[in-house]
C-alpha cells in the first residue's frame, strides 16, 4: 500500500535533523521535530528561525515564507508527539543500539502503514530494519550536509525494503527538489565509500609531513575543483563522525586500505572534533 506522506517526524534536532526538517517544511510537509528533551527541540527551532532570517536578509526568502516554514515545524515535547507521522526519519547518534531503541518506540507509536527511515551514514539499514516489526517499510534516506543546500539524497534499500516503500521515498526526495541515487546496503553506501578514504588519505598525507593542512586543502580545492579541501570538509562533518565511518569501512569491508590514519584517531582523542568544538585541523574563533 502506498502511503501519502504529509506529516514527517524528524528524530534528532542536530545539524542534520534540523536541516532535514527545514527541507521537508520548505516542501510543504508538516514536521514534528523531536530530540532527547523538549528544550533541545525548541532550541533547534529557534536556531532554524535565525538561519532562515539570514536568508530573508539576503533577499533569498520572503519573510512570509519564513513564517510559514517555521509554522510547519513543531518542536516535540516528547517522542509520543511523533505518533501522527506518515514517515519518521531518525538523525541521531551513530550507534546501532541507541537507534534501535528509538525505532522500537516509533514502531509501537506510529500507525501500521507509516514508514521508518534512517539518515545513518554507516550503519546497516538491513540490521536496523530487522529491529522493527515493519522491515519492509524501512529504508535509508541519507541527506548530505548541509541538507538545505546539497542537491543529493542517497536512498539505501535494505534487504527487506519493499518496492512500495522505495517508490514513496524516492518520490518524496524528488518533491524535496533533490536528485536521488540508489545504493545497496553495503558499508559507506556510495558517497562515504568514496569520501572517507579521500579524507583519510589527506590525514595520512598530513601525518607524513607531505604538505601543510592548508596546502593539502588548497591542492584539492583548486586542483580538483572541490568546494572545500578534504581537511576543511572533515572539520565541517566532525572528525568523530569521519573516524567512526572509517572504522566501519575498515571493519566491515576488511581491507587495509580503509585503515584510519593515526592522526585522525589522535585528534578525536584530544577532543579536536572540528568546527563544533572550535578546533580540528583548523581553529575556529567564537564558537
Ligand atoms: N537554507 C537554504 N540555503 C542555505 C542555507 C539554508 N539553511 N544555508 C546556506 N544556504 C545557501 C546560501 O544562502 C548560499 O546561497 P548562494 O550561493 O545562492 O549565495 C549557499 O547556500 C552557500 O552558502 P554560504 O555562502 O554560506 O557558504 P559557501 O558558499 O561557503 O558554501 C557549502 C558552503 C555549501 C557548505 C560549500 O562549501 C560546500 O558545498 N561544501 C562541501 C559540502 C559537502 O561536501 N557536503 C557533503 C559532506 S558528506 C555528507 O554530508 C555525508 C555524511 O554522511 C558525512
Amino acid at each position: 500500500m502506498r502511503v501519502a506522506i504529509e506529516t514527517m517526524a524528524v528524530i534528532g534536532a542536530g545539524q542534520m535533523g534540523s536541516g532535514i526538517a527545514q527541507v521537508a517544511a520548505q516542501a510543504g510537509l508538516k514536521v514534528i521535530l523531536a530530540d532527547a528533551s523538549p528544550e533541545l527541540a525548541r532550541k533547534a527551532h529557534d536556531k532554524l528561525g535565525a538561519s532562515l532570517a539570514k536568508l530573508v536578509e539576503k533577499g533569498k526568502l520572503q519573510a512570509a515564507d519564513r513564517e510559514a516554514i517555521l509554522g510547519r515545524i513543531r518542536p516535540a515535547a516528547s517522542l509520543d508527539d511523533c505518533a501522527p507521522a506518515d514517515l519518521a526519519i531518525e538523525a541521531i547518534v551513530e550507534n546501532l543500539q541507541v537507534k534501535a531503541e528509538v525505532f522500537k518506540k516509533l514502531d509501537a507509536l506510529l500507525r501500521p502503514e507509516a514508514l521508518l527511515a534512517s539518515n545513518t551514514s554507516s550503519i546497516s539499514i538491513t540490521a536496523l530494519a530487522a529491529t522493527t516489526r515493519r522491515p519492509g517499510q524501512f529504508i535509508g534516506m541519507h541527506f548530505m550536509n548541509p541538507p538545505p543546500v546539497m542537491a543529493l539524497i542517497e536512498v539505501i534499500r535494505g534487504l527487506q525494503t519493499s518496492d512500495a516503500t522505495y517508490a514513496a521515498i524516492t518520490e518524496l526526495a524528488r518533491k524535496f527538489g533533490k536528485t536521488v541515487v540508489t545504493s545497496r546496503d553495503v558499508p559507506g553506501f556510495i558517497v562515504n565509500r568514496i569520501l572517507i578514504p579521500l579524507i583519510n588519505e589527506a590525514c595520512f598525507a598530513l601525518q607524513e609531513g607531505l604538505a601543510s593542512a592548508a596546502d593539502i586543502d588548497t591542492g584539492v580545492k583548486l586542483g580538483l575543483n572541490h568546494p572545500m579541501g578534504p581537511l576543511t570538509l572533515a572539520d565541517f562533518i566532525g572528525l568523530d563522525t569521519c573516524l567512526s565511518i572509517a572504522e566501519v569501512l575498515h571493519r566491515e569491508l576488511g581491507e587495509d586500505k580503509y585503515r584510519p590514519a593515526a592522526l585522525l584517531r589522535t585528534y578525536v582523542a584530544a577532543g579536536w572534533l572540528g568546527r563544533k568544538t572550535g578546533r580540528g585541523f583548523y581553529q575556529y574563533q567564537g564558537r
